[in-house]
């Protein structure tokens, strides 16, 4: 590197300060977006905890129940959220209305799972009636997930369906599911997630985000992936990135993140915080971060030291309301929990 001229030093100088006083500039910025997402609901109570507690944490913005196991031979859906629940999970309606009312929480519903369902585009459940399976699954979600009618989590009212981590059945019938669960007769609207994994386009979702009805989607950088943080080396990571934000433009996209150091994908918090988070902040539709899950995130402290570091602009003019009225979203996000 060849040393910059004298003459030229007050000038780089002057330009450094310029550059300083933007970036610590105006609470506008606070306006931006950076939330935090975290999955739930397949672990111990000891590994991860309660419901109640995660939403106490104030690390989290978004929560995602995993999950509902959906089947394609005509039986109901099963809610399993492993032990913390077994079959009574209508308890924990108080703990999912503590999250939405008390702290601003919104909760989600993982239907999806390698695990799945729907094999056929259009696949007809009963003979005696014209509804496909998307229609009757997302009819069956509204019922008893969606609406304040008493299903299997009690009498609640989630705010979205998520369909994650799907690696198997036919990528065509999503899509209808999504459309589905959209022409979903509701006062309130239902938010729509993904969680693909970071290759683009995902073979198994993308017909589905490509209807542009996901509000959110949260891309999987971890795992075996070509995409994911190796060697202190984010390139790869950020090229998929760029793949992502343009390619689904109407959809706010999460940087998926594990938070265990013994996965293969994993950001140390200072190299996510230097190396990437600037980086991936300058897309118009950055949503911020999906944490992969809460139990790695419990026991690694992992979501505590990123989280001042999540939303655009400076944490440091931003005042504590803001971020826990949850602005990450936009206003259209608020309206819902007048
Ligand atoms: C459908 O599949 C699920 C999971 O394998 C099983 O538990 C259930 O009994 C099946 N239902 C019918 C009607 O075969
Ligand atoms: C886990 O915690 C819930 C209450 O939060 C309790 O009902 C359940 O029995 C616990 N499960 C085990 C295996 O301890
Ligand atoms: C949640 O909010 C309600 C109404 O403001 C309040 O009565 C209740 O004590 C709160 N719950 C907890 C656990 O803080
Ligand atoms: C289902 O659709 C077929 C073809 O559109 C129609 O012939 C049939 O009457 C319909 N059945 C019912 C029960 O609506
Ligand atoms: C369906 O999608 C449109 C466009 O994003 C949205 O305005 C509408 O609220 C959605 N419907 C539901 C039930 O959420
Ligand atoms: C977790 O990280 C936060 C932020 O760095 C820190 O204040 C807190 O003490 C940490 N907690 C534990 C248990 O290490």
């Amino acid at each position: 590197m060849t040393f910059p001229k004298p003459e030229l030093i007050p000038l780089l100088l002057l330009a450094l300060v310029t550059l300083s006083f933007t970036t610590m500039s105006s609470a506008a910025d606070c306006a931006g977006a950076g939330a935090i997402s975290v999955y739930w609901g397949q672990k111990s109570n000891e590994t991860e905890g309660t419901l109640q507690s995660l939403c106490s944490s104030g690390n989290y913005n978004i929560v995602i129940l995993e999950s509902l196991l959906v089947y394609d031979n005509g039986s109901d859906p099963q809610i399993n959220l492993a032990e913390h629940c077994g079959n009574s999970c209508s308890k924990l309606q108080p703990e999912i209305e503590y999250c939405q009312k008390n702290k601003s929480i919104k909760v989600f519903l993982s239907i999806g799972q390698a695990r799945t369902v729907l094999k056929t585009k259009n696949h007809r459940h009963y003979s005696s009636s014209n509804i496909t399976a998307a229609e009757n699954l997302a009819s069956y979600l509204l019922e008893n997930f969606l609406s304040g009618n008493s299903g299997p989590l009690g009498s609640v009212t989630l705010d979205g369906i998520d369909i994650a981590d799907v690696q198997d059945g036919e990528n065509l019938k999503w899509d209808e599911v999504v459309r589905a669960i959209n022409a979903s007769t509701t006062a309130r609207k239902i938010y729509l997630s993904a969680s693909p994994e970071c290759v683009y386009p995902d073979y198994y979702l993308g017909t589905a985000i490509s209807t542009g009805l996901f509000d959110y989607i949260w891309v999987e950088f971890f795992y075996q992936n070509p995409c994911i943080y190796a060697n202190g080396d984010a390139a790869n990571l950020l090229k998929e990135w760029n793949k992502w934000t343009t390619g689904v433009p109407k959809s706010k996209i999460f940087l998926g993140l594990v938070a265990s150091d013994e996965v293969a994908g994993y950001i140390p918090p200072e190299d996510l915080i230097t190396k990437v988070l600037p980086t991936i902040k300058q897309s118009s539709n950055y949503g911020g971060v999906m944490i992969w899950d809460r139990g790695y995130d419990l026991s690694s402290n992992y979501s505590a030291q990123i989280k001042d570091s999540v939303p655009k602009g400076c944490r440091c003019v931003c005042d504590d309301d803001a971020w826990n009225g949850f602005y990450g979203l936009g206003s259209a996000s608020l309206g819902m929990f007048g």
